[in-house]
């Protein structure tokens, strides 16, 4: 069959409250055009994340009743290490609140100032906690992942040249560990290649570096991998998956995204006296090494979701499901970065809306728009999040300029996917009639959650 339909029936339902385009002006308004800052019951369709947005299976709503809420030593801490141990093969599996808590236990542990830590592309929190420890964070995104306009199967690779050339000049010394994230979520959602995993790992290996893999979305690049690496194409995902975490020495992962739950993580490791040291902290800042910040029924949902993650009818579905958006969009003259990602699609901003400058925030106009055209939420990653002004106040833009459509697993049908892109082709039709932005507040960090905006009429 040509058709490829959701591997799955809705049991449970949570109806999506309609709202009218004067009343979304209004709203947008309110929210000062900043829709962090929007009600989430006002928002139609929403694509701000992937993040613990998945839909539970019924499985995991039975596991959330079987979960045993013993303090320690709790059945379902032994289930989720099982299903982590399957997949991962480490030897220690520390239980965390979210990914950003592994992260964080990790790099307190062998970050510190003088310190380096080589990845891909850092994602937003890995970078911060990275950087929280003291230490550097250097991204080493393949040439080719920088360019939007590009088709090309691995744009997540790492190059591997430079990676190397890094190690030799800041020494062996002052780098713990050498991070690769998969996909690549900063730079589109782009896979990494068995390939490049192997050849990472032979830098690593040469100078005795570990390697550690950010996994949140391990399943979707281990399809990718299925797809379009040659000599895959008969492994199951499940193989693919353990060969992938063959070569690395540990892991960190929020289970929000392809442990398919609301809330969870982990960070995995091999290294006996590191897995002591994480654990010691755990116990300070998340909770007891058998459930580090998580109820007993959490660890049954993310054990769950792992086995459902690497379903190939699943995987197929949410691929092709991405794609779909993407190609639909590209056929209505629409610029993404291309090809589509794993979980999301990324408008290309500077191209949609040429005319008005970084500094006039264009991402930030089309996710606007969006909501107010739609209803659909959308996230700027572009100069409202990565902007900033030099010691002379002068504004520096981040090289793209990028609106996210993040689309959560399992919850959105092909006709929620539709009305996206009839409201897309919309707003792009339009797109002549969009007003840039100025910020009338910013806090000093992180300044997208909370900025407010006003239209530049
Ligand atoms: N690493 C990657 C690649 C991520 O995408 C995220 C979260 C994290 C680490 C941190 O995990 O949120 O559980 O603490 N990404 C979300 C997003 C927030 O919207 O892309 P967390």
């Amino acid at each position: 069959m040509k058709n490829i339909i959701e591997p799955f029936k809705i049991k449970s339902v949570e109806p999506i409250t309609f709202t009218t385009r004067d009343e979304r002006l209004n709203f947008m308004k309110e929210a000062y055009y900043n829709p962090f800052l929007l009600r989430a019951d006002s928002v139609i369709i929403d694509l701000l994340t992937d993040s613990g947005t998945s839909a539970m299976s019924s499985k995991q709503w039975a596991g959330i009743m079987d979960g045993d809420e013993a303090y320690a030593g709790s059945k379902s801490f032994f289930r989720f290490e099982e299903a982590v141990k399957k997949i991962t093969g480490f030897k220690y599996i520390i239980p965390t609140h979210q990914g950003r808590a592994a992260e964080k236990i990790l790099f307190t542990n062998v970050g510190g100032p003088g310190k380096y830590i080589p990845n891909n592309t850092h994602f937003d929190t890995t970078r911060a906690n990275v950087e929280f420890s003291g230490a550097v964070a250097e991204d080493f995104l393949n040439e080719i992942g920088k360019h939007p306009e590009i088709r090309a199967d691995f744009k997540g690779n790492m190059d591997v040249p430079a990676l190397e050339n890094f190690i030799k000049e800041k020494g062996v010394e002052n780098i713990p560990l050498v991070m690769i994230t998969v996909t690549n979520n900063s730079g589109g959602g782009q896979p990494v290649s068995m390939q490049n995993i192997r050849e990472v790992k032979a830098v690593c290996k040469k100078y005795g570096l570990p390697l550690f893999i950010d996994a949140c979305r391990f399943a979707e690049n281990s399809y990718f991998i299925k797809k379009r690496e040659p000599g895959y194409q008969d492994k199951s995902v499940l193989e693919i998956a353990q060969e992938m975490f063959s070569y690395a020495d540990g892991a960190t992962m929020s289970a929000k995204k392809d442990a398919l739950v609301n809330i969870g993580g982990f960070l995995a490791l091999n290294d006996d006296n590191l897995a002591m040291n994480c654990r010691n902290l755990l116990i300070v800042t998340e909770g007891f090494s058998t459930y580090g910040g998580l109820a007993g029924r959490d660890l049954e949902a993310i054990a769950q979701g792992l086995e459902e993650i690497v379903d190939e009818n699943y995987l197929q579905y949410r691929i092709r499901s991405v794609e779909y958006l993407g190609e639909r969009l590209i056929s209505a003259g629409i610029p993404i970065i291309e090809p589509p990602g794993g979980h999301a699609i990324y408008l290309d901003a500077k191209r949609f809306l040429p005319n008005i400058p970084p500094e006039q925030f264009p991402g930030q106009s089309i996710v606007a728009a969006l909501y107010i055209e739609g209803g659909i939420r959308a996230v700027e990653i572009g100069s409202v999040m990565f902007g900033r002004y030099d010691e002379h106040g002068k504004y520096v833009a981040p090289p793209m300029e990028l609106v996210r459509l993040a689309i959560p697993r399992r919850v959105y049908t092909q006709s929620h996917i539709d009305y996206v892109i009839e409201v897309m082709i919309e707003v792009f039709k339009k797109r002549n009639e969009m007003p840039g932005y100025k910020i009338t507040y910013e806090a000093p960090m992180l300044r997208h959650f909370t900025a407010k905006f006003e239209p530049l009429f």
